[in-house]
Order: structure tokens, then C-alpha cells, then sequence
């Protein structure tokens, strides 16, 4: 049997024995065109453009159209992104989609991969519903810092358009469709290491994640069948999934309580303290739970990076969108500190704390 072994370049050659570190070099986004309004929606259920915008920011949001699918719309974010990298897709070890609305229950990230021609590389999906990015980051580091793969895709992409009840305001006023993307990257492959050490420098400055199943039921897209009898006493359920249903107000909670401590850990850990973030970028939910966060962390609210008023809440979409976003306005610089959290479903929570740029 052949085994093929792919070649070391020279720079990982020379550091084989250093430590891998994460460096995360490009971005990219991709939203629908097609926009629905507050004043679109108040035409649809009991609702208005001002209860939406003072309790949430949200303006508008952008949606899929039924011809759309989520494949192709992170297809074209990671595109965006592994161009801003400078690499090309043939060199993506790994694509991480992290997503809870795959156009197939199997997984999406495999299509993606065909769409983007990059042949060389896996594909999973990743799902911890709006956290999912902040976890994707954490898991496609884990596979660099290891030093299993060079070049990871980690994509961010929601359509919840499919799977909000639109006859109920509570949820319907909240989600968007999106997709944002970054290409991680080995430290070593890239050369980049820090002078007089074996150590590789490493972006991703700290992390902490967590989940509490025992409030699972706070926000849910859940599956629900009804039995049914193949043969006597041999029964399997058969079913679908539900709309999106969430007790705001529980979540609400929730994300004010945690997200700070979350984003506090993530800074104990790299060893760092409020005052050293450029950036905050936390998950697009609500306007009211961004500025709480921040001013419970006395963090100024020049910091605070927002597009919740364009997108609305995108899910696992939602932080690499705002993200690729600052970047391409040139707010976010090389070197700057970005400090993320992820919330929602599950419940789950986490923050990651890293520099942006080569
Ligand atoms: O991505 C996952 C994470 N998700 C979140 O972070 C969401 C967290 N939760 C929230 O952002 C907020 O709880 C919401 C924006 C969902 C709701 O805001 P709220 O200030 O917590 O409102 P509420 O649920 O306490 O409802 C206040 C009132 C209620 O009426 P009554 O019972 O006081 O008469 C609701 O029925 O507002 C009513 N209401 C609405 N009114 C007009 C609820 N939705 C609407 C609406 N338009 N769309």
C-alpha cells in the first residue's frame, strides 16, 4: 500500500520541534440581498419598528431565498476568506462549518468543501447553535496547536430564516440569514516565531467554554415524532423538526450574567485584563445584552463592535460576520486584541480572546 505523505515546507522543517501556535490571517462574509424590515414584519404579526429597535437594535434583517442554500452561502464567505489569507483551497487541511441549520441533517460542511474545490481537506459540522463559532475556533486550534493540520476553514453560517415561526413575534422580529468565515493557520507553516525561542507565537490568547443541558429547554429547535409501528412491539418514531422556541426573558439572564464571567476566565487565562482588548465582538443578539456586557466589564463602547441593526441575530454567523466586517472597514488591525463570546442554545457559552492578523 502507498501511504502519501505530504511535504513539510522548509520553514516547518527547520521548527519541527517547536510547539504549533494559531494565526488567524483572513476573512470573509457573505449575506442574501434580500432584506425584510421592521416595518415589513409589523405588517406580518403585532409588532413595530420602535418595540424592535429600543428592545433589541435590530432594523433589518437579510434572508435567504428559497432557491439559496446554506452550503452556498458559507461556500462564498470561506471563499472571501481563504483569498484574504493568501493561500489557496487546495492548501485547507480542515473545514470546521459550524452551523445548526446544515441543508442536511448529515452535514454540510462536505458540500462545501466540493464548492470550494478544496479537495485536500475534511469537513465536519460543528453544532453548539450561537456559540458555535467561539467553540469552532477553539476545536480548529486544538488540531493545529497539535500539529495534525496547517490550514483550517472554520466557517460560521446560519439560515434560522427556515426554522423561525413567522407567525410568532417573540422570535420571528430576532433572526437573520448569514454566513462569516476566518482561515486559521499553523504559526510554524507560516514561520512565524517569536525571537530566541522554540515557542511558535500563538494568536488565540485564551478560552473558556461551557454548557448547561439543564436549561435546554430555554431555547429550542427540537425534534418531535409520533410512534409508529414497524412490526408488533418493534415501534420507532417519526417525525420533524419544531419552530424556534425561546424564553427570552431566561435568556436574557442568562447571557448578562454569564457572558461577563465567560469573557473573564478567557482573560485570566491569557493572562491579560479588560484594559488590554482593542475589540469586543461578542454574539449579534441584542443590542440591550451587548451594551450590558460592556459596561458590566467597563469596557468603552467605542470598543464594541455592532451590526446587529443591519443583520439581526445570524447565529454561529453572527461574530465572524461583525468581525470580517471591521476588518474590511479597517477598524481592526494587525496585531489588535479581539475579545469574542458565544451564547445561546444548549445553553451554551464561551470566549475566545485572540490577535488578529499574520
Ligand atoms: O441567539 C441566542 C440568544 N438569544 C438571545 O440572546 C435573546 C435574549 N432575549 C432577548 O433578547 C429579549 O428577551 C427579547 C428581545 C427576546 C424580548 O425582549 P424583552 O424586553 O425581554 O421582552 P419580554 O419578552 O419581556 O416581553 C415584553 C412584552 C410582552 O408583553 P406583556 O406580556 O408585557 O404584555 C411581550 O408579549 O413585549 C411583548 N412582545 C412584543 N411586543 C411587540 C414580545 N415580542 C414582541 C414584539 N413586538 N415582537
Amino acid at each position: 500500500m502507498k501511504i502519501k505523505i505530504r511535504p513539510i515546507s522548509k520553514g516547518a522543517k527547520d521548527l519541527q520541534h517547536s510547539k504549533a501556535g494559531i494565526i488567524i490571517t483572513g476573512s470573509g462574509s457573505a449575506t442574501p440581498s434580500r432584506v425584510l424590515t421592521n416595518d415589513d414584519l409589523a405588517h406580518m404579526v403585532e409588532t413595530s419598528d420602535e418595540w424592535i429597535k429600543t428592545r433589541t437594535g435590530i432594523e433589518r434583517r437579510h434572508l435567504a431565498s428559497p432557491s439559496e442554500s446554506l452550503s452556498e452561502l458559507a461556500a462564498a464567505a470561506g471563499k472571501e476568506a481563504i483569498l484574504a489569507s493568501g493561500i489557496s483551497a487546495t492548501e485547507i487541511d480542515l473545514i470546521i462549518l459550524a452551523t445548526s441549520s446544515a441543508d442536511d441533517l448529515f452535514g454540510s460542511g462536505a458540500k462545501v468543501q466540493s464548492l470550494l474545490g478544496a479537495t485536500n481537506a475534511v469537513a465536519f459540522d460543528l453544532t453548539a447553535a450561537c456559540s458555535g463559532f467561539v467553540f469552532g475556533l477553539v476545536t480548529a486550534s486544538q488540531f493545529i496547536r497539535s500539529g495534525v493540520y496547517q490550514n483550517v476553514l472554520l466557517i460560521g453560517a446560519d439560515m434560522l430564516s427556515r426554522w423561525v415561526d413567522w407567525a410568532d413575534r417573540k422570535t420571528c422580529v430576532l433572526f437573520g440569514d448569514g454566513a462569516g468565515a476566518v482561515v486559521c493557520q499553523s504559526s510554524i507553516s507560516q514561520g512565524n516565531i517569536s525571537q530566541g525561542s522554540m515557542e511558535a507565537n500563538d494568536s488565540l490568547l485564551g478560552f473558556s467554554l461551557f454548557s448547561n443541558g439543564s436549561q435546554n429547554d430555554c431555547l429550542t429547535l427540537a425534534y418531535e415524532g409520533e410512534s409508529q409501528n414497524l412490526i408488533e412491539d418493534v415501534a420507532i418514531s417519526k417525525g420533524n423538526y419544531n419552530p424556534i422556541a425561546m424564553n427570552g426573558r431566561e435568556v436574557y439572564r442568562f447571557a448578562v450574567a454569564k457572558v461577563p464571567e465567560v469573557i473573564e476566565k478567557a482573560l485570566f487565562e491569557a493572562n491579560l485584563t479588560t484594559a488590554d482588548i482593542d475589540w469586543l465582538i461578542l454574539h449579534q443578539a441584542n443590542q440591550r445584552i451587548m451594551d450590558a456586557v460592556a459596561t458590566r466589564l467597563n469596557i468603552p463602547s467605542e470598543k464594541v463592535i455592532s451590526n446587529v441593526a443591519e443583520y439581526g441575530n445570524t447565529s454561529a454567523a453572527s461574530i465572524p460576520i461583525a468581525l470580517d466586517e471591521a476588518v474590511k472597514k479597517g477598524q481592526i488591525k494587525s496585531g489588535d486584541v479581539i475579545a469574542t463570546s458565544g451564547f445561546g442554545a444548549g445553553l451554551s457559552w464561551g470566549s475566545a480572546i485572540f490577535k488578529w492578523g499574520k
